[in-house]
Order: C-alpha cells, then sequence, then structure tokens
C-alpha cells in the first residue's frame, strides 16, 4: 500500500460520516491532503504531559534543517513547521525542554516569543503569537549541553544516537510532543563527512561526500517517533525491503544474526494486514543505548547485546517490528494508555515468534513472560507500595511517563489480551485485531475508546463475564484468571533445578549445552535460597557461563552472582556494568548489590561507569544509588 491509500483509509470511516464524498475525479495526491486534513482535525485529548493546545493550533508538517557539531556536542537547527490555526487563537505552543531558542518567525517575519517557567521532566512551553491566518512558524535553537535526548559517544568513532520517547523529543526539537499529534517531516542534516547520519525516515544506505543528508518521511508520525543517528556506520541488506546498519565491526555479526528479518516481516503481515512504512531496517547502536529496542519507524533503533551470535535473541526485532502496527499506526492516546502500544505488541511479538519459530519456542518465551510478571508485580505493590501502577489504565498526571514503564502495560496487557484471544477463539480475534489496527490507522486510541470497540465489535455477554475486563484494565494485581502456560521444557529445567537445589542430581547430569536460552535463563532465574557460592563455582567450572556471548544468560548469571557474594564474579559484573548500558540490566544488578551490602561496590562501579550512560538510564541509577548530580 502507498501512503495515500493508507491515508484515505485511515480517513475513509471520518470523511463518511461527515461530507459526502465525490472521491471519482479527484487525485491521489489531493486525496491524501484531503486525509491528511482529517487526521490533523481530530480532536485529540487533553495530556497531562504536554504543554501544547493541539486543538486550538496545530503543527502538521515539519521541515528540520540541522548541523550536529560533534566538537561542542551540539545540534544547531531551524525547525519549520506547516500549522493551522483552527480556532483562531492568538499563539501556538511548543515544548521545549533546555533548548536554547534564537528567533522565531511566523510566515517569515520575525517575531517576539515567550519561554514559561521550566518544570520537573516537563521542561518549558514555548508560547509564539500567530494570527487566525497564519500558515508557518519557523524556529532556530541549539540543544543544551546535557539534552537528554542525545548521547554523543565519544572516542575513535563517534556516535551519537537520540531516544525521544516517552517525553524527550522536546530536548532536541521544539515540538508538540504529545502523542496525537501527528506531522510528516523534511530533513536535512550536516554532519562530520566521515559519519552517516540516520533517521526515523527514508535513509541512504551510503555515506555521502560532503556529510549532508536529506530525509523525508511521508506517513505522519508522533514526536516521541522522531529520531536521528550519526556515526560510521555499514548498510547489509538482509530481505528486498529490509536491512541493517552497523559499525564495521559488527557488521559481518549483525548481517548473520538478522537474517530472519524479513520472514518476520512476512510472518506480521500474514497476520494484521500490510506493512505500510515502506522499508524496515535495523540500526545497532553502541552498547550505551539505555533500551533493548525502540520503534523508530521505518528503522528500529537496538542494543548491540542482541548479537548473541546464535540468533537467539531476534525476539527484540519482532517485537519493534510489530510496533509497526500496535503504537506507530495505532498510537496511544497519553503516557495513561501506554498499555495499548506495549502490551498489544508484546501480543503481537508472541504471535509472530510462534508463527516463524513454533508454539513450543513461542511458549518458552510467554512463561518467562509471565513469571517476570508475577515477580514485578509484587514489587511494584509491596516493595514499592505503588499499587496503582499494577493497574493496565495508569495514572501519571504530575510524575514522569518514565514511572510507567514496568512490566504490567507490557506483561499484563498481553495476558489480557491472550486471555481475550483464548475466550472468543483465535480466528475471531485475528479478524478483530486486523481491523483495529486497518479502522485506527494514524490515530491515537485511549483505553475506554478501546474498551468501547471490543465490546461492540467482538465480546459476548458470556465472553464478558469469563473475562472481567474491570479486573484486568482498572484493577490492581494480577486476576486469577490469568492464561495458564505449558512449556514441558521449562518444566523440565523446573524439575532439574529443584533436584540440583536438593542434592539428588549433580553438576555433571545437567543438560546445559543442550539447552536454549530460555533454558538456561529460567535455570539461573529459579535457583533456590539454598544455592550457595560454592554452588555457584561448582557450576561456573563446569560450563563457563561467565565466558557466555548470550548476554541474558550473563545478566541473570551476574545477578544471582552478586546476591549469592559469588566473588569470582565480580570482575566481570564490573566490566559489564562499564560497557553496557541498557537500563533493564542496570537496575537488577545495581539493586542486588544494594541489597546485599555492596553498596560501595555498586558506587565504585557506577563513578566509573556513569559517564558512559545515557541520561534516561543515569537518572533511574542516580535515584536508586543516591548519588546527587
Ligand atoms: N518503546 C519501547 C521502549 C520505550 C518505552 C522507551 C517507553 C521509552 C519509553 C520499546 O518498544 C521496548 O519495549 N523495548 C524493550 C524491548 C522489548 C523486547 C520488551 C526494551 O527496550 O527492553
Ligand atoms: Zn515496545
Amino acid at each position: 500500500m502507498k501512503i495515500n491509500q493508507i491515508l484515505t483509509l485511515a480517513a475513509a470511516v471520518l470523511l463518511a460520516s461527515c461530507q459526502p464524498q465525490t472521491e471519482e475525479k479527484t487525485s491521489s495526491d489531493e486525496r491524501s491532503d484531503r486525509s491528511k486534513m482529517m487526521i490533523a482535525n481530530m480532536k485529540l485529548a487533553s495530556d497531562p504531559h504536554s504543554y501544547s493546545k493541539p486543538n486550538e493550533a496545530r503543527v502538521t508538517h515539519l521541515d528540520w534543517d540541522a548541523t550536529v557539531d560533534f566538537d561542542q556536542k551540539k545540534i544547531d537547527a531551524t525547525a519549520t513547521y506547516a500549522i493551522e490555526n483552527k480556532t483562531g487563537t492568538s499563539s501556538i505552543l511548543f515544548d521545549i525542554h533546555g533548548l536554547q531558542i534564537k528567533g522565531v518567525k511566523v510566515d517569515g517575519e520575525l517575531t517576539e516569543f515567550q519561554i514559561g517557567e521550566s518544570r520537573d521532566f516537563l521542561g518549558e512551553p514555548l508560547e509564539i503569537p500567530i494570527k487566525p491566518e497564519s500558515k508557518q512558524v519557523s524556529i532556530t535553537y541549539e540543544t543544551a549541553p546535557g539534552a537528554e535526548a542525545l548521547l554523543w559517544v565519544e572516542g575513535e568513532s563517534p556516535f551519537l544516537f537520540t531516544q525521544s520517547q516517552a517525553i524527550l523529543a522536546r530536548t532536541w526539537l521544539p515540538c508538540q510532543d504529545s502523542p496525537g499529534v501527528r506531522y510528516s517531516y523534511n530533513a536535512r542534516v550536516k554532519v562530520p563527512s566521515n559519519l552517516m547520519a540516520l533517521m526515523s525516515a527514508e535513509n541512504p544506505q551510503q555515506k555521502t561526500a560532503d556529510g549532508v543528508y536529506t530525509f523525508t518521511m511521508e506517513q505522519p508520525i508522533p514526536s516521541y517517533l522522531m529520531a536521528l543517528a550519526v556515526g560510521d556506520v555499514e548498510f547489509r541488506a538482509i530481505g528486498d525491503r529490509s536491512g541493517v546498519y552497523a559499525i564495521p565491526e559488527l557488521i559481518d555479526a549483525a548481517e548473520n544474526e538478522f537474517q530472519e528479518m524479513d520472514d518476520m516481516l512476512v510472518a506480521a503481515e500474514g497476520l494484521y494486514g500490510s506493512y505500510v512504512w515502506g522499508r524496515y531496517d535495523l540500526l545497532i547502536l553502541p552498547p550505551a543505548f539505555p533500551f533493548g529496542g525502540m520503534e523508530n519507524p521505518r528503522l528500529t533503533f537496538a542494543t548491540p547485546t542482541i548479537i548473541a551470535g546464535d540468533r537467539s535473541l531476534v525476539a527484540l526485532v519482532a517485537h519493534e517490528l510489530a510496533h509497526s502496527w500496535s503504537g506507530n499506526l495505532v498510537t496511544n492516546s497519553t503516557w495513561d494508555d501506554f498499555w495499548l502500544n506495549e502490551g498489544f505488541t508484546v501480543y503481537f511479538e508472541q504471535r509472530i515468534m510462534e508463527a516463524v519459530y513454533g508454539r513450543e519456542h513461542s511458549e518458552m518465551l510467554a512463561k518467562l513472560t509471565k513469571q517476570e510478571l508475577i515477580e514485578e508485580e509484587r514489587d511494584i505493590r509491596e516493595v514499592q507500595n505503588l499499587p496503582n501502577d499494577t493497574k493496565l489504565k495508569l495514572n501519571l498526571i504530575d510524575r514522569n511517563p518514565d514511572d510507567g514503564l514496568t512490566a504490567i502495560p507490557y506483561n499484563k496487557g498481553y495476558f489480557f489480551l491472550r486471555l481475550i484471544e483464548e475466550t472468543v477463539g483465535r480466528e475471531k480475534f485475528d479478524q478483530f485485531l486486523k481491523s483495529y489496527f486497518t479502522e485506527h490507522s494514524f490515530q491515537v486510541m485511549d483505553t475506554d475508546n478501546f474498551l468501547s470497540y471490543l465490546n461492540e465489535r467482538l465480546l459476548t455477554d458470556e465472553d464478558r463475564a469469563a473475562i472481567n475486563i474491570d479486573a484486568w484494565v482498572f484493577g490492581v494485581g494480577i486476576p486469577e484468571n490469568i492464561p495458564n502456560v505449558d512449556s514441558d521444557r521449562l518444566e523440565h529445567v523446573d524439575a532439574i533445578v529443584e533436584a540440583y537445589a536438593n542434592g539428588t542430581t549433580s553438576v555433571a547430569d545437567i543438560p546445559w549445552d543442550t539447552w536454549e536460552y530460555q533454558e538456561k535463563y529460567r535455570f539461573i532465574s529459579e535457583l533456590p535460597e539454598s544455592v550457595t557460592a560454592a554452588n555457584m563455582a561448582e557450576l561456573d567450572a563446569a560450563y563457563h557461563i561467565l565466558d557466555t556471548g548470550n548476554n541474558e544468560v550473563l545478566f541473570a548469571w551476574l545477578e544471582k552472582s552478586i546476591r549469592k557474594d559469588y566473588a569470582a564474579a565480580y570482575p566481570r559484573a564490573e566490566s559489564f556494568l562499564i560497557s553496557v548500558g541498557r537500563r533493564k540490566f542496570l537496575t537488577p544488578l545495581y539493586r542486588a548489590m544494594k541489597e546485599t551490602n555492596k553498596i560501595d561496590m555498586a558506587l565504585a562501579i557506577y563513578a566509573k561507569a556513569r559517564p558512559h550512560y545515557h541520561a534516561v538510564a543515569t537518572a533511574t541509577m542516580d535515584a536508586l544509588l543516591e548519588v546527587e548530580h
């Protein structure tokens, strides 16, 4: 499908109800313009995490002209927006956070502007006076030294990448930073001539001689999906419309690791409809990337820690690919509805994994998902004492949306959808989901609207009684009707763990080398209280776990080692924490040290590691380790 068709489709439902159709003689361009207008006309819910008032005046397109300055670690840019003054209001509001605004023009005329008071994590409102007929706003600015979205990696091969979700886009681009505000964009970016620039847009596959790159993103996207990366990367094709970018040292390994990307794309389309974004490429970032992956449209950003050498951690690619539908096409209205992005994506990820690798494999993943949910849910409720954070529908007013990033929206969301699938049957559920994505393409969705759609289009009274939507969506904790996950292989692992722990199986009888990563992970995470440092040493001697190339297994092993005072693992823990900045690994490892009287060790390692981390990670670790900055 082409963009015009997609947008037309997205607007069709709306159009049908609001005006007579004179479809026949309109060109596809006109149709596209009209569809974009329909999208720009939708009334949006108020978003406590944005100062903008898109129902009054809204952006529809961005032209971004930027120079990336590695010496001073800043971006100098002009953002020129096409705007629509919807109510004849006298000003348009943007979100900014630390940006130094150098000048503003409205329809080409220099204009005064106002920057309001700064608030924690929200940044500042930028207010620009406009007239009812104003069409364009142009903002010239530079980013601040500590701009939170940006990570400047120093060294022989410098690298810059952004991480905009949830509300960090405003630290590198003035924008209406609410998930419902979509705009298309073009960009011209100047970088040092030995580096390549990539964005969440149509991308180059080779470096240019002068370091100038141009980008177009035809489909309107919200600002949390704005992304830029600059580095010495190469491209390798995987399929006709997929490929991978990585630094020269990693490009061979990456090309091999992600060979199945195209199969995943085909499987995904088979489930829920055409992939509408053109290409699907993957960019391997430096290890400091604070997340596993980020679904930047057309170009997923990923941590290098998923390169295991044996393709065992590719579920992450399935996850980010799935966001091309859940999240990027149908987008959570505000961060309170985050589960609509992530829960749907975990469900879709599982379905892709099942289609490509089979049910036995995907059920092992589902079982680990359930285990993680049970552990984290208890921690949020009982240890952190935040029971309301175990509801799917969140209330993040006056809080950082980052607080909502727990296993709840992901895993509880997944099991809720799986329960619906199991209740109504897969065939009906798949049809429902396919229509859901098609009918709401390029629109926002909130929890109430989803539930109405679900009730109208899918569920019978009997289904509703079986599911108990209220308990799942608005209730605390994990409802009792959470689906069962059966995995003979993981149950076998559990039996071996138990036998090992009570002395009826010896180390030599553990079939470690025949296990897949999920089985190894399960074995380590299920080792009971009674296991000692001596046991850890014995296991390590037999299976060289500290030398594994699988970072998930290594991470689980390091966490256990810290909790069991298995000191031989500490040097590896230190080198891991210094080289890797993925928050999902950092938090449990530092927390394990803190909880086992090794705060000095934690602080000593953190002092060395902190300069390598992204702001998203240091914010969390500073709080955890009570470090002031
Ligand atoms: N969109 C998220 C990452 C994110 C969420 C960043 C909220 C900032 C705010 C991404 O799709 C994601 O979920 N990544 C996971 C991997 C996944 C396999 C669960 C991660 O990074 O661990
Ligand atoms: Zn996700």
